[in-house]
């Protein structure tokens, strides 16, 4: 039948008890199922390794969430073998049907709406709210490309006298699928949804610090109908079984979210042509930030410093589309930084499933790490006017304090390099035109911010800031599916937006057949 049209999912409000009870239920239901292993997924086979990844969980090292298998060369061959030998009767069915797989993940997904937000939680310390908004955005992927196939599956026509014309789409064949650990559910299954649903079978390498999430995705679209062959779990170590799944010249598309180094290097292997290869293959590279939000001399600060928080802050800033920067303009800077530094010790650090925490642990220790020598440095490039001491923590678990620098100078380093980290450097800017000048002269361009009351003011930035998600008045993080198609240019990626109209495009070829009649 139709479909009705495409709704977001409504979030969850956790200021209903029934709620917060359902999500303290689903943390307790979860906690007794921790530790477990999880085989590769191997068209039909479960296949268990010698060698495991161990999952823990970011707010307390102590607890393991789980063990999966680790996959190797030999088995990207073997699953790369079964998904192009699932291509053709895959790509080949009605396309209702591939759509039908993603609907009725959607609805699964929605009935374990708390239990795998729970799982979130435990697994890469995501808060409540931003676990179930990450569900939320899984069951929107799903229910978002289902319409756009179904839109596309009806073959353009151009007839003129004599002459039928007929504009068709069909999957490109085997995607490798390699997705970060920062949105677990919705990032995974926004790639793969979109694959599945195009007919190309997916090899799904998930994040080393994330492979559960992962399992249950893959689990999720088997139980929805999709045949093993076409969607397989592949764990294991990125340089390894990431490398040889995008070498392999089965592979016709590779779709990455992650980091700029590894999108980079993904796009150059894929580039080159391996004997045996017959097509060019399609690389789609989601990449990093270093985001602004430039602060007008007429904003409303309060809402100018909560917006700039919750941009930079909300989940610890490990989110691609994360405020780094605050650029603020002369008249208005002094008062800012003032109320900025004020609002930092409201943002709680701590664990993840204790629903009064507001800044999460870092995903592992290395991150910390990283996160802290970035901070050492950050310090002597400004004036430290925030600096927040975890030390009480510090043995739990992956803890890292809010970081905010003032003064700082536009080629910085904590202004132009991501730190994916809870930092913000703030820079001063004489007028609007530098403000410009300083947001747009860094190497990314995924999303950016602006909070005046000038119509004039708006309309400029509106024109002039080239990100690829510009948020006037409002945080920069959180986009919608169909609302805020999600996607940036230069080194954020190739250009591509998940959750818009055009994103199916990249996993299809178009076939155009003329009739002389
Ligand atoms: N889509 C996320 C956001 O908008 C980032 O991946 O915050």
């Amino acid at each position: 039948g139709v479909l009705p049209p495409f709704a977001n999912q409504p979030p969850v409000d956790f200021s209903r008890a029934e709620n917060r009870d359902r999500m303290r239920a689903a943390l307790e239901e979860v906690r007794s199922r921790l530790g477990r292993e999880y085989p590769l997924l191997i068209g039909p086979d479960e296949v268990r390794t010698g060698d495991s990844l161990v999952s823990e969980s970011p707010s307390d090292a102590s607890l393991i969430v789980g063990r999966s298998a680790k996959a190797t060369r030999d088995h990207a061959d073997r699953a790369l073998s079964g998904a192009e030998a699932a291509y053709p009767s895959w790509s080949g069915r009605p396309d209702r049907e591939r759509a039908d797989v993603l609907l009725k993940a959607a609805a699964i997904m929605r009935a374990r709406l708390f239990e795998l937000a729970a799982w979130e939680v435990f697994e890469c310390a995501k808060p409540w709210q931003e676990a179930t908004a990450d569900v939320d955005e899984a069951i929107d992927f799903c229910e978002f490309y289902a319409r756009r196939m179904i839109d596309l599956a009806d073959p353009r026509r151009r007839d003129v006298a004599g002459e039928t014309n007929r504009l068709s789409y069909f999957g490109r064949g085997p995607a490798v699928v390699i997705p970060p650990w920062n949105f677990p559910l919705a990032i995974p299954c926004g790639m793969t949804a979109a694959a599945l649903v195009a007919g190309c079978p997916v090899v799904l390498k998930p994040a080393e610090q994330s492979p559960v999430m992962a399992w249950h995705l893959v689990s999720i679209l088997r139980e929805a109908g999709a045949p093993p062959e076409v969607v397989q779990y592949l764990p294991g170590v990125g340089e390894e079984v990431g490398a040889a799944l995008v070498e392999d010249p089965r592979a016709a598309v590779v779709a990455f979210t992650g980091s700029r180094a590894v999108g980079l290097s993904i796009n150059r292997s894929a580039a080159e042509t391996r004997p045996g290869q017959r097509h060019v293959k399609r690389v789609i590279a989601e990449m990093g930030g270093k985001n602004a939000i430039i602060v007008d001399d007429d904003a409303d600060l309060d809402e100018a410093v909560v917006g700039v928080l919750a941009s930079a802050l909300g989940y610890a800033g490990q989110k691609c589309s994360a405020c780094s920067r605050a650029i603020v303009l002369d008249g208005v800077y002094d008062a800012f930084v003032s109320r900025l530094a004020e609002a930092v010790p409201s943002w709680t650090v701590g664990p993840a499933d204790d629903p009064d925490s507001a800044v999460p642990p870092v995903i592992d220790a290395e991150a910390r790490d990283r996160i802290e020598r970035a901070k050492a440095d950050a310090r002597s490039e400004g004036r430290v006017v925030a600096d927040v001491d975890v030390d009480p923590l510090r043995d739990r678990g992956h803890y890292v304090g809010p970081l905010i620098v003032a003064d700082v100078d536009p080629k910085a380093r904590v202004a132009r390099e991501e730190i994916f980290g809870p930092v913000l450097a703030v820079i001063r800017a004489n007028d609007l035109d530098d403000a410009l000048r300083i947001a747009n002269g860094v190497e990314y361009a995924l999303t950016g911010g602006l909070y005046s009351r000038s119509p004039a003011h708006i309309e400029r930035v509106r024109g002039s800031f080239l990100v690829g998600n510009l948020y006037i008045n409002r945080p920069c993080t959180g986009a919608l599916v169909d609302r805020q198609p999600f996607g940036g240019f230069r080194m954020s990626g190739i250009g591509t937006k998940a959750g818009g109209p055009d994103y199916l495009l990249e996993f299809l070829l178009a076939r155009c057949v003329t009739e002389n009649t």
